[in-house]
């Protein structure tokens, strides 16, 4: 049985004491049998790591540089996010693919470079809405975890975590349905079968992502294909993020 787990993403948003409210906010719910990830901007990880001290949530970075140190201003490393107490790093979002060009080997890089430097991966895929329409999603889903698994040994593959989040979903209120959702979902750990075993498959955790919110976490949710989501919009506000975490206790309740 996968535990639910249920993540924030918080994109550019917050300031430092919203940050730290929020936080402390969630920290403060009951979550039993649900994990839960934070991704707070980079600058408020330390803020956000104190702020949830004692309880289990995990706190994660948006991104990381496939580059060990050095010469590469603006750029933030794995060891660092993790020196700050990240335990997780967000890998390949659309947002870095689609907005700032990322490409699969990219992000191939940085999950090697995360998980060589202690950090889980959460590796995000989806497929635009016109790949979705000329009938190309399993293809874009299937190229994205085999190019981003490259390198990864099943050994490892318990330090990752996939996201499917269809690009049409996210940040435009239009939710894939649970079957839709599902379907890709299936599909992707038949890819990750392949690739290691069917044992390795069954035991990695999936998530949906693209316009979760409170109504339709729990019909998500329900498919025990769908093992947790990736919330960004509604995980900014408490009481819009915690009845999603609810949702998922009952899941994993019943
Ligand atoms: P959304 O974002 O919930 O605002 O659609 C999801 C994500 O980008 O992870």
């Amino acid at each position: 049985m996968r535990t639910p787990y249920v993540c924030g993403n918080w994109k550019m948003n917050l300031d430092r004491a919203g940050a730290r409210g929020l936080a402390a906010a969630i920290a403060q719910h009951r979550m039993r049998g649900v994990d839960i990830g934070l991704f707070p901007p980079a600058v408020y990880l330390d803020e956000v790591v104190r702020a949830v001290a004692g309880s289990n949530l995990v706190v994660g970075g948006q991104n990381c540089c496939d580059e060990q140190s050095g010469a590469f201003t603006g750029e933030i490393s794995a060891a660092m996010l993790k020196d700050v107490g990240a335990r997780v790093v967000l890998l390949g979002h659309s947002e870095r693919r689609h907005v700032f060009g990322e490409t699969d080997e990219l992000i191939q890089r940085k999950i090697q470079r995360a998980l060589a430097d202690g950090l889980h991966v959460m590796l995000c895929v989806g497929e635009t809405l016109a790949e979705r329409d000329g009938g190309q999603t399993e293809a874009v889903v299937g190229r994205q975890l085999t190019r981003g698994l490259v390198g990864v040994a099943r050994e490892a593959l318990g330090a990752v975590t996939v996201a499917y989040e269809p690009v049409w979903a996210i940040g435009t209120g239009r939710t894939a349905s649970p079957s839709q959702a599902a379907d890709v979902h299936r599909y992707a750990r038949g890819v990750c079968s392949g690739l290691y075993d069917s044992a390795a498959a069954a035991a990695l955790r999936i998530l949906y992502g693209g316009s979760v919110k409170a109504d339709n976490a729990a019909e998500l949710l329900a498919d025990p294909d769908i093992d947790g989501a990736l919330v960004g919009g509604a995980s900014l506000r408490a009481d819009h993020f915690l009845p999603i975490i609810d949702a998922a206790q009952r899941v994993s309740a019943s």
